[in-house]
């Protein structure tokens, strides 16, 4: 009798070192769990402080062409606002894809290697001058090929002239060889081209400017992008445009 009830009390005892035990590690899993916790939060604070001051630099850039020319003002910031809306129609999500953006805003950096007196010709320009703007695709894929943050943006910058029908430069790629953001790049720009004045000719309608997209698709834009445009109103463009004016000098 006494030897099964020192047998209950040993099993109880090794019982309770075993329920001690395992709460120990449950706590000891849960500070675990708290440590990785505040880790992420923390990397992610780092990462979005990070994005934020790569989207600064990538601004600073893109203003510092666009005050080179004082005509087309904001004209990145709202192909890169009016890109953004199209590509999330066309079902890319862009808050995943922060290169989009930088391609968008940064499309004309090259620029910045082409004289002021072919850049600014009031004039038609002649095969030599038309080749020396052209480029500027080139020239801008170029000053960035070493930022690694900007990869896939440097694609933006090096095929925005390009044409769905093989037409355009620098590369004279075709179709889906064009990657995807270029695409969207090329109605954005545009749209904006369109309904803003330019030295050449005046602004048109919201309404005017999509009949003028549609007629290019197929031959200098992808359709499917054009679809895209299609399912946005003229009043989200609008929104847009005045978004960015209301931003300017903040
Ligand atoms: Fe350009």
């Amino acid at each position: 009798m006494q030897a099964s009830s020192d047998t209950v009390t040993a099993l109880r005892a090794r019982l309770e070192r075993a329920e001690r035990e395992a709460a120990a590690h449950q706590r000891q899993l849960e500070r675990y769990a708290a440590d990785l916790r505040e880790s992420y939060r923390r990397e992610r604070a780092r990462a979005q402080q990070l994005r934020r001051s790569y989207k600064a630099t990538v601004r600073a850039l893109s203003n510092a062409v666009e005050a080179r020319d004082a005509y087309t003002g904001k004209h990145a910031e709202r192909v890169a606002a009016y890109g953004l809306a199209i590509a999330r129609a066309a079902g890319i999500d862009v808050a995943d894809e922060p290169q989009l953006e930088f391609g968008f805003l940064l499309h004309d950096i090259g620029k910045v290697g082409v004289p002021d007196a072919i850049l600014f010709k009031p004039a038609a320009l002649n095969a030599d001058e038309f080749s020396c703007i052209a480029s500027h695709a080139e020239i801008g894929s170029q000053i960035l090929r070493h930022v690694d943050f900007l990869d896939e943006a440097t694609l933006i910058v090096r095929h925005h002239h390009e044409r769905w029908d093989g037409s355009g430069y620098p590369d004279r790629l075709k179709g889906e060889q064009i990657p995807l953001a270029a695409r969207v790049f090329a109605v954005a720009d545009a749209l904006d081209a369109l309904t803003t004045d330019r030295p050449y000719r005046d602004a048109v309608a919201w309404d005017q400017a999509r009949a003028e997209i549609r007629k290019g698709s197929g031959s200098q834009f992808d359709p499917s992008v054009v679809a895209a445009y299609d399912t946005i109103g003229d009043d989200t463009f609008e929104r847009l445009s005045d978004g960015v004016r209301g931003s300017a000098g903040r």
